[in-house]
């Protein structure tokens, strides 16, 4: 007879908390008297989370001896943490408590930058508040801004030490003053957690490097290459280009080190209690600092599995689940956001309230491209029809072009049933974008080309939809086009649901920068073609009404400015419509009373639509179009120019049936 399993955790849960925290309280009595009222939110916090908390360490640490010791460590960090929060973010906290959905407003906008590229420095970044201001800025990512090796660094994704920022960048303390600046103005501050590895300079590398065995088990490493080729039979190269293989041999310590991206960064072993105990302690330092969002960078790949890809394990979303928990009780208002470019069955996984409530929505990046390089929106439309949804309290970042490539993860299957040669059709989206497809506007480079001629593709916005070209050719008419192309994609990038993530640059058209072929420290990698740095000169101009730059930068802000006033536009429920014609996107957006239906058309040529089709959704003969101020009559079917969308408000006279 089958008994069902008696579940044993909650009660040892509860234990464990019972033996755990009393001691605590003990040692830290002082302390805590001050903040009787706050301690006892804390509890209820810990009391609330702590059994999933428990239920997760003990999945990933439970089968070993020193399991209390491990809970024991972390509940410690948990109150330590807690103590060190400063009042103000406290106070956030229970703001955040109060309004958990805040984030899916349709008052978010979000930008990301290089401090060094924007402005050199914090200081002069906080001084540039008022711009962001003007964009209606809620949410801004700073790249990652820590202490790094001083050759290559991976744009900053080599970190030396989570605890103290890149010199030539500025201070902690600076960044503490900005972080407070700007959540005055009503601004996130967004960094990235590099928690998948450490720069090979970090002082858990350095005392690994010694020899010092407790630091050695930090990472993977390895005396020969019995398990490096092992494990290496299922890895893909995320680098082919510079290096193959997922092994680095390291000369201090005579042994192979699992490096998965470039040689300098240093896979943390996330088996080992202690790894994970010590970046949940860095994880919380910069919550204190007053970071907000935390993005969760190369979250694929933080858990080994020998006969295995190590992507996407099970581990993952546990490690994941458990910061998420740690997070809940010391920094409720701390977001996380998944940076998972990865199959999208995988990426989805990744999103929810107890893991990343956030997420990058690669899918419709990556597809978003393909229909403006095919004009044909079958495969975006038949993705976003199976794959928009998520679950509730989470929402997804919809982005052009951040500082990475773009990648083809869309799924075979999806592509096959649209009538799509998956392969070849990637082949071909990747001679479309590195220009030499005959024909081609675009402006792009190859990424990490492999043997078996696979590619990514790197590329400003501008230069990626053709206004690079144009501008040489200074041939007006392609120009227009070009400025089409970009404002088509961004319109569909702050309506459709989810918020809006802003490449800062691109709110001004910016074009490829083609000096990284003269670094030796960034001609390897070309996604330096499109970290370019800030031409303030263009912003003088934005006073000037005729430049191409001011025109983007007004495109820009009117788009942002219309999305704050829409209520449709809030969260991300988004419903595909058939427009019965396979270059128009479209999708109804509804919330509270008011619907907006955007219909986008993809293609170098006007088309129309048939007014049947848009009468089911917009109960009005004459909808007002947002983005033009005109009224469109659609019973005859309505025709939209070539490059362009209509916005129909859904809301008004005739809306009532
Ligand atoms: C992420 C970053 C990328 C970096 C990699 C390794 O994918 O976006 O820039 O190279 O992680 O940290
Ligand atoms: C990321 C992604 C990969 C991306 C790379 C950075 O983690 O998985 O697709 O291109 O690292 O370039």
């Amino acid at each position: 007879m089958n008994l069902p399993a008696h579940d044993w955790r909650p009660e040892q849960a509860r234990k464990s908390l019972e033996r755990l925290l009393p001691e605590l309280e003990e040692m830290y009595a002082s302390e805590l008297e001050a903040v009787t009222f706050d301690w006892s939110r804390f509890k209820n916090r810990l009391n609330r989370e702590w059994e999933r908390l428990f239920g997760y360490l003990h999945e990933l640490y439970g089968w070993q001896y020193d399991f209390h010791y491990t809970l024991e460590r972390i509940l410690r960090a948990l109150v330590r943490s807690w103590l060190e929060r400063p009042e103000a973010l406290r106070r956030l906290d229970e703001r955040r408590e109060a309004d958990p959905e805040w984030f899916q407003s349709q008052d978010m906008v979000g930008v990301v930058l290089y401090v060094d590229l924007f402005s050199d420095h914090l200081t002069k970044l906080k001084e540039n508040i008022p711009y962001f201001k003007k964009l209606g800025l809620t949410y801004l990512h700073l790249m990652p801004l820590f202490a790094t090796p001083h050759g290559e660094n991976d744009g900053g994704y080599a970190v030396s030490d989570y605890r103290s920022i890149n010199p030539d960048l500025g201070t902690m303390e600076e960044l503490e003053e900005l972080a407070d600046a700007l959540r005055e103005e009503g601004v996130s501050l967004v960094l990235d957690l590099v928690f998948n590895h450490t720069s090979d300079e970090h002082q858990w590398a350095l005392r690994a490097k010694s020899g010092d065995p407790d630091f050695m088990a930090y990472y993977f490493t390895f005396p020969d290459r019995e398990l490096p080729d092992q494990f290496q039979r299922y890895l893909r190269d995320i680098f082919p280009e510079v290096r193959r293989g997922s092994f680095t041999w390291c000369d201090e310590l005579e042994r192979w080190v699992w490096t998965t991206f470039n040689s300098y960064q240093w896979d943390l072993n996330y088996a080992n209690a202690e790894v994970f105990r010590a970046m949940a302690e860095e994880m919380l330092f910069l919550a204190n600092r007053g970071v907000e969002v935390l993005r969760l960078d190369a979250v694929a790949f933080l858990w080994k599995r020998l006969g295995t890809d190590c992507e996407n394990q099970p581990e993952a979303h546990t490690i994941i689940r458990a910061f998420n928990a740690m997070a809940r009780i010391v920094a409720p208002a701390l977001l996380f956001k998944s940076e998972a470019i990865v199959h999208p069955n995988e990426v989805i996984r990744y999103v929810h309230p107890e893991e990343c409530q956030l997420s990058y929505n690669p899918l419709l990046m990556a597809l978003l491209w393909e229909a403006l390089a095919t004009q044909d929106i079958r495969l975006l439309e038949h993705s976003m029809r199976t794959r928009y949804r998520l679950p509730t309290g989470c929402a997804w970042v919809n982005y052009l072009r951040c500082h990475d490539d773009i990648g083809w993860t869309f799924d075979d299957d999806d592509a096959r049933s649209v009538g799509i040669e998956p392969a070849g059709h990637r082949r071909f989206l990747n001679q479309f974008y590195s220009g030499e497809f005959p024909g081609s506007y675009a402006r792009g480079k190859k990424f990490q080309e492999d043997v078996s001629g696979d590619a990514r593709i790197a590329g400003t916005l501008s230069s990626l939809a053709g206004l690079e070209e144009a501008l040489e050719r200074e041939d007006s008419e392609l120009i227009e086009r070009a400025v089409r192309r970009i404002t088509l994609l961004m319109g569909i990038q702050v309506s459709i649901g989810g918020f809006p993530l802003l490449y800062a640059g691109d709110e001004y058209g910016m074009i490829n920068d083609y000096t990284y072929l003269h670094d030796p420290r960034k001609v390897n990698d070309s996604r330096w073609v499109h970290r370019c740095r800030k031409r303030w000169e263009a912003k003088e101009d934005l006073a000037d009404a005729d430049t191409i730059e001011w025109r983007f930068f007004r495109e820009t802000v009117k788009l942002f400015t219309l999305r704050k006033q829409l209520p449709a536009l809030y969260d991300g429920g988004m419903e595909v419509v058939d427009s019965g014609n396979r270059h128009v996107f479209a999708y109804l957006r509804a919330h509270a009373d008011h619907r907006l239906l955007v219909a986008a058309n993809f293609s170098e040529t006007p088309q129309r639509v048939d007014g049947r089709l848009l009468d089911a959704w917009i109960a009005n003969d004459e909808p007002l179009d947002l983005l033009s101020g005109k009224r469109v009559p659609i019973a005859d079917g309505l025709v939209i120019d070539h490059h362009s969308a209509v916005w129909l408000d859904g809301a008004g006279p005739g809306t009532e049936r």
